[in-house]
């Protein structure tokens, strides 16, 4: 019985769907329709889409490719409301004709990076959201932007370039991966696998920790523009310049967008925020690596709740100073039959001063890599290295926090660190789940405990845990971005169901709290080769999100793999009948 019974959201659970399959499957009653997909124009005068004729010009007016982080504000009223979306990456191959100019290709990719900003408007509560066109504060942020950076590492040399001598203005972001709204208002990005992008010389340890080397780059865009090669002395620094977690507020479309160097530099899957009970903003962020760590940034200054114009430009410098911290996770052993234990969150940075022998502030937040590493703990231990933490994220209802660990299929292998409680499982393919509970409730104290949500996986396989509830649940696998709904329910969405289950990635609602605790149902599945990204439950509304990341992404421009959203017309040659990355709502009746 896999029927979930919830204010607002009834809803009937699916069954796994085949990853052959490409359709977007929801349960039985809802129907789903996009709100927009990639290439949309979104500014006035932006031009329509058109696959067989794009250019940089249309895509920096136009919604970008790869859609992952996304939230729907909804605003006063209930009828209007702004759509952020990040753009994490491109697939040059599938998304132009082989014919395009090989620069124009490159350049239209810089355009579809970044993060579309988008007015929504709708007739009625709980009715179908379309966006607005030329909306007052629609807006692109592309790899041109200028972004301001700011903390304890702005200036630094390590941050200098040829074309930023100041170390203090970066053109553009990209791979934004996950992010947060936060309690003021703004929305916080992860620049996460920003290392595939540069030639590096690659042999220098720093650059190594970091994935930087002289083979990683596949777009050659460093044959466009020389800040891609990291070898020349002019623009050593530039992959410095990414890895951050960048701040943009979506209500004033002529602000700069900040990077935040107080929060450390690693491949940032995102950062969310809860507000301690003292008033500091904590946010808490995974570094999507295998074998990489979970940390915490507590805010120096307290957040003002008022509503007053000068409580939001003070709140909007909340993320540029404060204390930085590592986790290190430990396990009280098997005997008692769960994988649990206590933690601490090792500082790294406090006072705007390194905590890190042999690491001066600049270095620790630029390589924040290398300071964890040399991080000890109280008991002479360092930081837990974790299978891949993607989302790190607080219940806002219960204070507790969730991890998804997605995988780490090298664990155990040749010499690489074998399993601990906290990350039990050798070749660890399907991912887990953590819950942290701080002690005393106090997200700016350095003592936790945790224990382990779920253990994933097909549940008929032995060693999968599903919080201890025994009942019949949905097979999940690879959990990457977390978001609540209003009873307080977690819900995961998944990324690499294909290859390890054989079924399309899917979104997931999971039980945190009573009897159930632990019971997984599945909500829908996206269509072939996509990930679930997202997603925005507005079960009071009756609505879910998601944004369909890289439907059709093994395919090529002449063998595309997918028709998604549209499946209006088949592939046929001179023509593109999809795939498009689109943001969707899930509702019943729209
Ligand atoms: Fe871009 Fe960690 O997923
Ligand atoms: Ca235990
Ligand atoms: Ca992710
Ligand atoms: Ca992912």
């Amino acid at each position: 019985d896999l029927a979930r019974r919830r204010k607002g959201l009834r809803y009937t659970g699916i069954a796994p769907v085949a990853a052959t399959v490409d359709a977007l499957t929801v349960p039985s009653g809802f129907s789903w329709r996009p709100i927009i997909r990639w290439g949309d124009p979104i500014l006035a005068g932006a031009p329509a889409f058109d696959a067989t004729n794009q250019s940089a010009a249309a895509q920096a007016q136009q919604f970008g490719y790869n859609n992952d982080y996304t939230d729907i504000i909804v605003e006063r009223g209930g009828r209007r409301g702004l759509l952020v979306c990040n753009h994490e990456y491109t697939n040059e191959g599938i998304m132009f004709p082989p014919t395009m100019d090989k620069t124009e290709a490159i350049e239209t990719a810089w355009a579809a990076h970044g993060l579309s900003i988008v007015e929504l408007t709708r007739r009625s509560r709980g009715g179908r959201w379309v966006y607005v066109q030329g909306g007052a504060r629609n807006r692109r942020i592309t790899l041109d932007t200028p972004f301001a950076v700011d903390g304890p590492a702005a200036g630094s040399p390590l941050l200098r370039t040829k074309a930023d001598p100041t170390g203090r203005t970066v053109r553009g972001t990209m791979n934004n991966c996950s992010g947060g709204t936060t309690p003021w208002g703004t929305v916080v990005s992860g620049e996460e696998n920003f290392n595939q992008y540069f030639v590096a010389g690659g042999t220098d340890a720093r650059e190594k920790r970091y994935g930087l080397s002289a083979t990683q780059d596949t777009r050659g865009w460093h044959t466009v523009d020389p800040r891609w090669d990291a070898r020349t002395a002019d623009f050593r620094n530039e992959p410095n310049r990414f890895g951050w977690i960048v701040e943009v507020d979506p209500e004033d479309p002529t602000s700069t967008p900040v990077k935040h160097t107080a929060m450390g530099r690693f491949k940032h899957e995102g950062a969310n925020i809860i507000i301690s009970r003292s008033g500091h903003a904590v946010a808490y962020m995974g570094d999507d690596e295998r074998f990489d760590y979970v940390y915490k940034f507590v805010s120096k200054k307290r957040y003002d709740h008022s509503s007053s114009r000068r409580a939001r430009r003070h709140n909007l410098h909340l993320l540029s100073e404060g204390d930085l911290f590592v986790a290190q996770f430990r396990g009280d052993g098997a005997a008692d039959g769960v994988y649990d234990g206590t933690g601490e969150w090792i500082p790294l940075t406090k006072n705007g001063r390194s905590m890190v022998k042999g690491f001066s502030i600049e270095e620790v937040l630029v390589y924040t890599r290398l300071a964890a590493d040399a991080a000890v703990g109280s008991n002479g231990q360092g930081p837990t290295k974790m299978d891949r933490p993607e989302d790190v994220q607080p219940s806002l209802a219960t204070g507790k926090i969730y991890v998804a660990c997605t995988n780490n299929t090298d664990r155990g292998k040749d010499g690489k660190p074998g399993p601990d409680e906290a990350n039990p499982r050798n070749a660890n393919k399907d991912g887990h789940v953590v819950e942290i509970i701080e002690t005393s409730g106090d997200h700016t104290g350095t003592a936790f405990s945790w224990n382990l949500l779920l253990v994933c996986g097909d549940p008929k396989t032995a060693g999968t845990y599903f919080g201890g509830y025994q009942g019949p649940v949905a097979p999940i696998s690879c959990p990457d971005n977390l978001a609540f709904d209003s009873a307080g329910d977690l819900w995961i969405s998944t990324d690499g169901m294909p290859s390890t289950l054989k079924y399309n990635d899917g979104l997931f609602q999971v039980v945190l709290n009573g009897d159930e605790r632990g019971k997984v149902t599945q909500f829908l599945a996206v269509p072939r080769e996509a990930e679930t990204c997202g997603p925005v439950i507005h079960d009071r509304d009756g609505s879910v999100f998601v944004a369909v990341q890289h439907p059709g992404e093994d395919g090529s421009w002449a063998d595309q793999h997918s028709a998604f959203p549209d499946y209006t017309k088949v592939n046929a040659p001179g023509t593109f009948a999809g795939p498009r990355p689109t943001v969707v709502q899930v509702a019943r009746g729209i």
